[in-house]
């Protein structure tokens, strides 16, 4: 497929299947911002994806409201050319499932 000019959010991007993805999509001429926690891990990321012209960054931790407000403005007020987005990052909130299954009934 040709992502040419095609931009896409991927949240989770900066490891693992995220930044998988967004080295296919850049192969493919498409452009991209990835979303993760570690500043750090972003950068380098960021790098070693290569056209860093292509490739953007913003921190967010999912489990903050806050942050992820701030995600949602980015994405509204910064990046009104965005066509797809990848959700990579799953948060767990652990439950004993008996507790969670009587509270449920
Ligand atoms: N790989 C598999 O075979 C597989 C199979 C089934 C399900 N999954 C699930 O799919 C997801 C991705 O798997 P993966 O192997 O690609 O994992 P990974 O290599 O650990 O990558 C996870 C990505 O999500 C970011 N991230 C994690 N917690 C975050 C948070 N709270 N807020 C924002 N970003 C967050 C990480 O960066 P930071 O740590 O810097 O935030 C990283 O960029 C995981 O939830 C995993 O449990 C994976």
């Amino acid at each position: 497929m040709n992502f040419s000019g095609k931009h896409t959010l991927i949240v989770g991007g900066s490891s693992g299947m995220g930044m998988a993805a967004a080295k296919r999509l850049l192969d493919a001429g498409g452009s991209v911002t990835l979303v993760a926690r570690n500043e750090k891990k972003l950068v380098q990321s960021q790098e070693s994806l290569g056209a860093t012209d292509k490739v953007n960054t913003f921190r967010c931790d999912l489990n903050s409201n806050e942050e992820v407000g701030s995600l949602i403005d980015h994405v509204s007020n910064e990046m009104k050319d965005v066509k797809y987005l990848i959700n990579a990052a799953g948060v767990f909130f652990a439950k004993v499932i008996r507790g969670t299954y009587r509270r449920r009934l």
